[in-house]
């Protein structure tokens, strides 16, 4: 029987699902995932295209080939929900997108669709831009800087800018980064302990419940004074609030917030990590560095970027793919709702799936010499053969992630604004790791700056 969904576990179906190898007696692969996450599920594909995983008593199919993602994102997405991981977020996502599944996230989606058009987007764009370049106009040559943290609050500056654009939405922001950091460690624990721990009152525990419930506040007083106002803004939230269905019903102010702490919580830490693997990368492979800044350079010559620009950055818009294949989620999660098949399985009502972008874009088959930062790998010609689930950063289906053109316009301006005016040099002797969390971040990145241009002409 297998206890997170009830159901019995079909571990002798038509076609046996493979164990992944190194499972404790009684702990099953805990240990592993604890020890090392990312090397953990890197490893599982050696096993099958579908793995058996165990947590403790628990197992899960861990599904480890793009063609099986694409069959449990899209052609079979509609037999999977959430998932075990996604519910339970649910006490601190409330009802937003990453916790409802079905017709519930159907009716969400439509709503909301609207605020993240491409023309929407680009209205979004100077807002971005003025972010980067007024937070990096402070930098003076040869200065250290916490890059990892400086790049959190650029992507929480950007998301608070273009969510809320009056003032008490910027009070709003110092409240809410307060709270993220131990938002984002505390979600992905809980999610894999049993329900109970979180109820124990110890200090992570109290930390955790007081940073939701500081979240919840700070957004609650934002939205009050938005109703008060009764004004469209053109922001984010003026759009929630204006948002029906085709019944003509709006969202209630519960609904809105759970909209907010889910926009806060999955946009705000994903793009500042991406972000900061990005310069990582930059400052380890010089020749990628020298062909961006030439094509910054020749584009913008002395300007800062615009969103049209974009389509005249080739060369960046590759580096972010690729920085996004080497950097991305590590585990999220589905559940069967019907019986069904993936692969050559029989997958039961029940059933619970793992996968993991991650490791599917370490995949040497479909990326020869994966580790490299080799952003012409997505040049037409090279990259034509790679299957559709193999490069998933913004997972795939019904539950891609609404934010992919915000995010993806977001980083390109904040690159392109920091890199035509900068050049960022790791600190000698420190080592940077990656730590996870709900996703991957480096522990630390300090890094000097040091002018591209007479520093009298960095605006
Ligand atoms: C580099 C930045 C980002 C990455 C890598 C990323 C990644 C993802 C992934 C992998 C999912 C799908 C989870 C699943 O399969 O269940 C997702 C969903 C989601 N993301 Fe993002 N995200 C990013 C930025 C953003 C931003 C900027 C926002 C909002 C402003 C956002 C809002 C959301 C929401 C609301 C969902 C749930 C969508 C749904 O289920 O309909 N994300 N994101």
């Amino acid at each position: 029987m297998n206890p997170w969904t009830g159901t019995r576990n079909s571990r002798r179906g038509p076609l046996a699902v493979a164990p992944a190898a190194g499972a404790w007696p009684g702990l099953g692969h805990i240990p592993a995932l604890l020890r090392s996450p990312l090397d953990f599920v890197t490893s599982l594909a050696s096993a099958g295209d579908l793995v058996e995983v165990r947590f403790g008593p628990l197992a899960v199919y861990a599904v480890t080939h793009p063609d099986v993602a694409q069959q449990l994102l899209v052609t079979r997405g509609r037999d999977f929900e959430r998932g075990r991981l996604f519910e339970k977020m649910k006490p601190f996502f409330g009802d937003g997108l990453v916790t409802s599944s079905g017709r519930v996230h159907r009716r969400q989606r439509r709503m909301l669709q609207p605020a993240f058009h491409a023309e929407r987007i680009a209205g979004y764009a100077d807002a971005m831009t003025g972010a980067a370049e007024s937070l990096a106009g402070v930098w003076r040559p040869g200065q250290r800087v916490a890059l990892d943290r400086f790049l959190n609050e650029l992507s929480l500056d950007i998301v608070t800018r273009t969510l809320f654009s009056t003032d008490i939405g910027v009070r709003a922001a110092a409240r809410i980064q307060a709270a993220l950091p131990v938002l984002s460690q505390g979600v992905m624990v809980r999610a894999m302990l049993p329900d109970w721990c979180g109820s124990i009152p110890v200090p992570p525990n109290r930390r955790f419940d007081e940073a939701v419930s500081r979240l919840r506040h700070a957004i609650d007083d934002v939205v009050a004074s938005y109703r008060e106002a009764g004004a469209d803004r053109g922001d984010l939230l003026s759009m929630l609030l204006a948002a029906r269905d085709e019944d003509g019903r709006g969202l209630s102010d519960r609904q809105i917030r759970d909209h907010v702490v889910t926009f806060a919580i999955a946009g705000i830490e994903t793009t500042g990590a991406a972000l900061a693997w990005f310069f990582h990368e930059l400052a380890r492979n010089p020749e990628v560095e020298r062909r961006l800044h030439a094509e910054l350079d020749d584009t913008l010559g002395d300007r800062p970027p615009r969103a049209d620009d974009l389509p005249a950055l080739p060369f960046l818009g590759r580096c972010v793919t690729e920085n996004l294949r080497l950097h991305s989620v590590w585990l999220l999660s589905r559940r069967a709702v019907r019986a069904t098949k993936l692969g050559d399985h029989e997958i039961p009502a029940g059933t619970e799936i793992i996968y993991s972008p991650h490791a599917l874009h370490l995949d040497a088959r479909w990326f020869p010499s994966p580790r490299r930062f080799d952003p012409d790998r997505w040049l037409p010609e090279r990259s034509k053969n790679v299957p559709p689930g193999a490069y998933i950063p913004f997972s795939g289906g019904a539950h891609q992630c609404i934010g992919r053109n915000f995010a993806l316009t977001e980083m390109t301006l904040a690159i392109a604004s920091i890199s035509r005016n900068w050049r960022l040099r790791p600190v000698p002797g420190v080592r940077v790791r990656p730590v996870t969390r709900a996703d991957v971040h480096p522990n630390q990145l300090p890094m000097t700056v040091h002018p591209r241009r007479p520093a009298s002409r960095i605006r």
